[in-house]
Parts: structure tokens; sequence; C-alpha cells
């Protein structure tokens, strides 16, 4: 069988659809922390099980059978939980299950040395299913542009996105990633370890994002840039816990320094297709 974890997220689901374009759904089986939400890809015909990475004991059921399993990285950190502990639970159930080959969704910039937290759990992830025995890939996904059009807004007020100095991004989006990874997943494509990095085909800063909401709405907006100090200050002054502020003045740091604007054609190579143009998500208003 194959394993989709995190399908009731936005990333696994669409996993899920791209998957049973390929092979019937009588193979796939999804691991979720709420099967009642999924009770829509059940109907599909999907075997769904509850499967909760921070409760390792409910794992063995929900990998039952596993062939191959797809591991949709946990977001535990942004919540002050331990996303490498998880990871490694889902790593252990896999084996267990006799899987052949685990697929899990890294990132282009997985890095110990990132300027961006997240990055050092995937690196950190990376190294445990190189030694986890299985075949593993290890999915370098681009910046998701869902995120990045999310932090271009919620920096723009009366018409000014006012951040830190940042760098160009290869926004990627969550269809074209999924596309890739159920093509994968299906045996259509053979990565050992790293796959280069799945990126979007062009690199944009978080300004650019800007002007090109503003175009679509024909307004303009200006680009004011602060300092790292006054970033800091105002992440302070909004209240946020130290491990969300690292994570979003991270961002910065890492864009700024070249972490995510490498182009690359991998992606575009496994689609068989230019990637999604960021410009394309964002709706007139
Ligand atoms: N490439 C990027 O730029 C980028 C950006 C942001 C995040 N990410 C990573 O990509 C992942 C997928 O993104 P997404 O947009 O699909 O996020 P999402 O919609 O928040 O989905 C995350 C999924 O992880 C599942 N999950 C969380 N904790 C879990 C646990 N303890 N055990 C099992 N499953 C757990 C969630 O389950 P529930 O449905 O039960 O909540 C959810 O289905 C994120 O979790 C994050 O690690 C990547």
């Amino acid at each position: 069988m194959f394993i989709v974890t995190g399908a009731n997220g936005q990333l696994g689901r669409l996993i899920v659809h791209a998957l049973a374009a390929r092979v019937s759904p009588g193979q796939i089986g999804v691991s979720v922390r709420d099967v009642a939400k999924a009770a829509d890809l059940a109907a599909l015909g999907v075997r769904v099980r509850h499967g909760d990475f921070a409760e390792p004991e409910s794992l063995g059921h929900a990998f039952e059978g596993a062939r191959r399993v797809l591991i949709v990285s946990s977001n535990a950190r942004a919540y002050g939980g331990d996303s490498r502990a998880q990871h490694r639970a889902a790593l252990d159930a896999a084996r267990d299950a006799g899987a052949e080959r685990v697929l899990y969704t890294s990132h282009m910039a997985a890095s110990a040395t990132s300027a961006f937290p997240p990055m050092h759990d995937h690196a950190a992830t990376e190294a445990m299913l190189a030694g986890s025995g299985m075949k593993w890939t290890s999915l370098r996904h681009g910046f998701y542009a869902s995120s990045g059009l999310a932090m271009a807004r919620q920096a723009t007020h009366d018409d000014v996105i006012t951040i830190p100095a940042d760098g160009v991004v290869s926004w990627t989006t969550h269809g074209d990633l999924a596309e890739a990874a159920a093509a994968i997943l299906a045996g259509e494509h053979t990565f050992e370890g790293p796959t280069p990095p799945l990126t979007g085909s062009e690199a944009l800063s978080l300004a650019d994002l800007a002007t090109i909401r503003a175009d679509t709405a024909q307004t303009s907006v200006r680009h004011d840039v602060i300092s790292d100090a006054q970033y800091r200050e105002r992440l302070a002054a909004r209240g946020l816990p130290p491990h969300v502020a690292a994570i979003a003045y991270g961002f910065f740091l890492a864009s700024r320094a070249g972490e995510f604007a490498r182009v690359d054609g991998e992606l575009a190579s496994i689609l068989g297709r230019a990637p999604t143009r960021v410009r394309t998500l964002i709706a007139p208003s």
C-alpha cells in the first residue's frame, strides 16, 4: 500500500488526489489525526486510519501493509512541539510496517546552519532517513507560494509594505509540489536521497509579491525597509512567543542570504510543463 500522512492538510490532501489519479484508491492508505475529516477520502475508496506522530503507538495500525510511505513533515515546531521526535516516530513506524521506501517533504534550504529554524529539523530528519535502513527520498520543496502571499499581505497596510531587507524566493505552489510528490511516490520517477530543489520558475521578493497584488487590484504599493532591530521590536510588540518570532525573523535572514533563491528545472521536468506562476494565485480584488 501507499501510505500518506497529513492527508487532512493542504499538501497531503492534494497528494492523495494526485496519487488516486495514478493508482487504484484501494492501494492508498492515509494516516490522519482526525478520521472524520477524511470522510471524503474514504468515500473515494482510500483506507482512512487514525495516526498521530505524537502518539507513536497509533502508527502501527495506520501504517499496516505499507510498501511506500510519504511522510508530510510536521509543523510541531511552530507550536512549541518537537518535530524531530515526531518524524522519528513516523520513520520507526514505516520501518516496522516493512516499508521499502520512505518519502519525506523536506525543503530546498534544509541545512543545520540555515538562518531559518525549520530547516534544521529538515536536515536532522534527512540524517534520520539516511540512517533508517530503508530506501528514502527527500522531496526538497521550494518555499510555498501561499506562505509568501500571506507574508506579503500581513506586512502591507495602507498600500505600504514594511519589512526588513529580504531576498528573492523561488515560490512554489502546493498543487505543483503535490503533483510531483504523487508521481514520485507512484514510482514514475526515482530519486535516491534528496531531490534537486523542486521550485517554481521565477524568484521574487516579498515586495514583488505585494506589487503583483497591487497591480492585480489596479492600485500601487510602496516598499519601506525597516531595520532588523525595528522588526524584532514589532514582533515582540505583537506578543509572539520566541520560537515563533525566530521563525518570522529567520525568514528575512535566510532569504537575504539567498537560501531560497535558486530556480531549478527539476520540478518542470517531473511535471512535463512549466510550474504554476505565483501571480496566477492572486485573484483580482
Ligand atoms: N515548503 C514550505 O515552504 C513550507 C511552508 C510551511 C510549512 N511547510 C511544511 O509542510 C507541511 C505541510 O504543509 P501544509 O501546507 O499541508 O500544512 P497543513 O495544511 O498545516 O498540514 C499539516 C499536516 O500535518 C499534520 N500533522 C501535524 N501534526 C501532526 C502529528 N502530530 N501527527 C500526524 N500528523 C500531523 C496535520 O494534521 P491535522 O490535519 O490533523 O492537523 C496536517 O494534516 C507543514 O506541516 C510544514 O512542516 C513547508
